[in-house]
C-alpha cells in the first residue's frame, strides 16, 4: 500500500516546448534565462498560474483559459505588481505558444516576477525598484500524482505543518513564496511513505494539499472548505462545484474538522495538474471502501469528458487553439499584442475565478 520509493517519485516531463513567451516575443528556450541577483530569486517575489492544454478531437484546447489568467492578474494584483499585461494579451500569448510548439497536450506556466535591472541593480526587499518580467512556457506533463492514483487513489497524511494564515501570506494569490510552506508539506509527506500531505489552517480546521484542493463525500453530500480555510481558490475546485450542480449532487462550502476526514464515505484531491485524485487512506485510516468511490467516480468521468471535448461545459472552458486566428503575438515581432476577435470569442464567456464562492469570508 505503500510505496517504497516515494520521496523519489515524480511525473516524466517527456516533451518540452522549444520556445518561451515572454514580455510580448518568442524567445528560445536556451535564452529564457534571469540574472541570479534578481529580486525573485531572495525573496520570493513571483506569482505564476499553471494551465493545463487538452488533447480533443478538434486539436489542443486551452482548459479555463481566461480563468487562469484572471487569477494570475489577482495574484499580481495583491502583489503590487503593475505590469500592464492584459487579460486578453495573456490568453493569446497561450494561444499562440500552444500553436507554435506543436504539443497536442501539455501544462502551460504563465509567470510573472520580480527581476533585476542590470544598469540600476537593487538589492533590498523593497521591491519597486525591480522591473516586472512575464513568461509563459509549456512542457507535456503526466498525470501529478502518478498514473495509477487516477484509479486506485492516494495515500495521504495530515501535515504537522500548518498552512498559511491569511494575514501573512494570501493563499487566495498563487504567490512562489506560498509553495515554501507547500514544499514543507509535500516533503513531510514524501519522507513518510505518503504521496502528498493535507494541511489544516491556523485555528485546526482542513485547509488543502500542498497542490490541490480538497472535497469530502459524506452521506451523498459533498463538502469542501471555504475560501476562509486558506485555500487557493482553485478552477479545478470550481469546475467541480459546478459539475455537482450539472449534476445535482448537492455540495457545500463550511469548514471540515481534521476528524471529518478519517470518517469520511469518499474523498478526493481536486487541482491542474492532480485533476480528480480519489485519498484512499489518510493516516493509514482506510476511507470508505478503501478505492475510487462512486460519487468520485462520477465527478471524475464527467470531468475527464469535459476536458477532452466530449461533453458540454456548464460555462464555455475550451479554447481550441486551431479554431482561433493567429494574433499579433504570434508574429515574433514584440509588438504590443492583442488578442484577436476569435481569441476574445474563444474565452469572453469565462468568468472571474472568485464568482462562484459563496463563502469568501464565512465558514
Ligand atoms: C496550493 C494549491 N491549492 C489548490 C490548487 C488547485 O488549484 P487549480 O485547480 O486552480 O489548479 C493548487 C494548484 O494550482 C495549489 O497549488
Amino acid at each position: 500500500m505503500f510505496s517504497e520509493d516515494a520521496p523519489k517519485k515524480d511525473v516524466k516531463t517527456v516533451r518540452i516546448a522549444s520556445e518561451v513567451w515572454h514580455d510580448g516575443r518568442f524567445i528560445k528556450w536556451d535564452d529564457a534565462r534571469i540574472h541570479v541577483m534578481s529580486h525573485v530569486i531572495h525573496y520570493g517575489s513571483s506569482v505564476f498560474e499553471g494551465v493545463r492544454c487538452y488533447s480533443t478531437k478538434r486539436g489542443p484546447a486551452i482548459y479555463r483559459l481566461r480563468e487562469h489568467m484572471k487569477r494570475l492578474l489577482n495574484s499580481a494584483k495583491i502583489y503590487r505588481m503593475d505590469h500592464g499585461r492584459t487579460i486578453d494579451e495573456l490568453c493569446a500569448a497561450a494561444i499562440g505558444l500552444v500553436k507554435r510548439s506543436g504539443l497536442d497536450q501539455c501544462y502551460l506556466r504563465p509567470i510573472i516576477f520580480r527581476s533585476l535591472d542590470e544598469e540600476r541593480p537593487a538589492f533590498g526587499v523593497n521591491p519597486f525598484p525591480n522591473p516586472l518580467s512575464c513568461y509563459i512556457g509549456a512542457w507535456d506533463w503526466g498525470k501529478y500524482l502518478g498514473d495509477e492514483a487516477i484509479e486506485q487513489g492516494v495515500d495521504v497524511c495530515v501535515s504537522t505543518w500548518n498552512r498559511l494564515t491569511p494575514n501573512s501570506m494570501p493563499a487566495m494569490a498563487k504567490a512562489g513564496a506560498n509553495y515554501m510552506n507547500s514544499q514543507l508539506i509535500k516533503m513531510e509527506a514524501l519522507t513518510n511513505g505518503y504521496a502528498e500531505g493535507i494541511a489544516l489552517d491556523d485555528r485546526g480546521f482542513v485547509s488543502e494539499g500542498s497542490g490541490e484542493n480538497i472535497f469530502l463525500v459524506h452521506d451523498g453530500k459533498v463538502i469542501t472548505p471555504p475560501l476562509s480555510s486558506s485555500i487557493l481558490p482553485g478552477i479545478t475546485r470550481d469546475s467541480v462545484i459546478q459539475i455537482c450542480r450539472q449534476l445535482d449532487i448537492p455540495l457545500v462550502e463550511e469548514g471540515v474538522q481534521r476528524a471529518a476526514l478519517y470518517i469520511a464515505d469518499e474523498l478526493f484531491f481536486t487541482g491542474t495538474a492532480a485533476e480528480v485524485t480519489p485519498i484512499r487512506s489518510v493516516d493509514r485510516v482506510q476511507i470508505g471502501a478503501g478505492k475510487r468511490g462512486s460519487i468520485t467516480a462520477r465527478i471524475q468521468q464527467t470531468f475527464f469528458e469535459i476536458t477532452k471535448g466530449e461533453r458540454p461545459a456548464p460555462g464555455d472552458w475550451l479554447t481550441y487553439v486551431n479554431e482561433t486566428q493567429p494574433s499579433p503575438v504570434a508574429d515574433n515581432n514584440g509588438h504590443p499584442a492583442n488578442a484577436d476577435r476569435a481569441t476574445r470569442a474563444a474565452t469572453a464567456e469565462a468568468t472571474d475565478p472568485m464568482s462562484s464562492y459563496s463563502a469568501v469570508v464565512t465558514d
